[in-house]
């Protein structure tokens, strides 16, 4: 398939970009580049091997992404592009309404205006709201701050223009927490700023970037009393991506909805001891109030993927670990500027 990826240069993107070309995929990105380094690119295609193209505008413009549809043949999009810090998005939640919005309404009017019928968007267990523990996918949809909200309304937009349109085959993909790097080192997660997740923080203390981490709560009704995620190695992710994207195209309804976790619950505490079994030594913490909008519990019930898919995640805790710092050790700053 020709496959167009937004948000390609991003960190799960990019993972994606790099397992659809191995799978004989031809295919291009749309990145606005507002939150990855250009750098990126020539990254992928040392993996790769193979030129990849790359449209470099926000999909909010309605009209470049009339005129990228109009002058390539498109099979399938696979839609990564968004915003997606919940700090953020509390602070400035019109602008997270309206990129997370507007992208999504401007690429399926042009998927639908040039008859672009496969769609696999990048979702979240954010959309589980407060009841991630054990989450199947029948579970009702909330959120708890503005960028959940727009995962959720960006569901229920593109469920009821498959119910409008049932030639249409959307897959919605709910990621738990997604951690690691490609084995190679030289693709990964680059936060920009201060990290406001748990992995890229530890990878910062290994490095020396940062101090310690800091452990938000200890008193969560948790096994140590830290919270608990289900943390799936980026790699598995991206595989899911393809699982979805192979699937799609045989599936009786329009549009499908399957979690994206390994269903087993990690704590803060057991990932600081295997990021430091990673390192070859333990790394230092100190214990500090929750952070306000934290849960104690996610990780998802992944059986609807692993029995319609034919994908489970492979990677354990460790591997994640691993190979979040082979790349941070090769790539202390992350990406190159230039
Ligand atoms: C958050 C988002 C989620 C998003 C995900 C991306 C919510 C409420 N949160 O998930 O939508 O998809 O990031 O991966 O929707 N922790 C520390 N110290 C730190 C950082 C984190 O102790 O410096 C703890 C947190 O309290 C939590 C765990 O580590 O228990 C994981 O946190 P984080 O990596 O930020 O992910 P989530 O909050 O689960």
């Amino acid at each position: 398939m020709r496959v167009l990826v937004s948000g390609g240069a991003g960190y799960i993107g990019s993972h994606t970009v790099v397992q659809l070309v191995a799978a004989g995929h031809e295919v291009l990105v749309v990145d606005s580049f507002v939150n990855a380094k250009p750098s990126v690119v020539g990254r992928i295609e040392g993996i790769t091997g193979q030129h990849l193209p790359v449209h470099a505008f926000d999909l909010t413009d309605k009209d470049k992404t009339e005129r990228l549809f109009a002058s390539e043949r498109i099979d399938a999009v696979i839609h990564f592009a968004g915003l997606k810090a919940v700090g953020e998005s509390v602070a400035m939640p019109l602008e997270y309404y309206t990129n997370n919005l507007e992208s999504t309404l401007s690429l399926v009017r042009a998927m639908l205006r040039h008859d672009v019928r496969k769609l696999v968007f990048s979702s979240s267990a954010t959309v589980y709201g407060t009841d991630q523990d054990g989450a199947t996918e029948d579970r009702t949809t909330f959120a708890t701050n503005p960028y959940g909200w727009t995962k959720v309304m960006q569901e229920q937009i593109l469920r009821d223009i498959g119910a409008a349109d049932p030639t249409l085959r959307i897959a919605l993909l709910r990621y738990f927490n997604p951690v690691g790097a490609h084995v190679s080192g030289t693709i990964g997660e680059d936060p920009q700023g201060i990290p406001n997740n748990l992995v890229p923080y530890l990878a910062q203390v290994a490095v020396g970037r940062r101090d310690q981490l800091d452990v938000f709560g200890d008193d969560y009704p948790t096994r140590d009393g830290t919270g608990e995620r289900d943390y799936i190695h980026v790699e598995d992710l991206a595989a899911g991506h393809l699982a979805a994207l192979h699937r799609i195209g045989t599936m009786d309804e329009p549009v499908a909805t399957w979690n994206l976790g390994t269903g087993r619950p990690t704590s803060v505490l057991e990932m600081v001891a295997a990021f430091g079994r990673a390192v070859g030594r333990e790394l230092p913490y100190r214990i500090v109030p929750r952070r306000p909008g934290d849960i104690a519990v996610s990780y998802a019930d992944p059986s609807r993927a692993e029995a319609e898919l034919g994908w489970r995640a492979t990677r354990s805790v460790d591997d994640m670990c691993a190979d979040t710092w082979r790349w941070q050790q090769a790539n202390p700053q992350g990406y190159p500027d230039a």
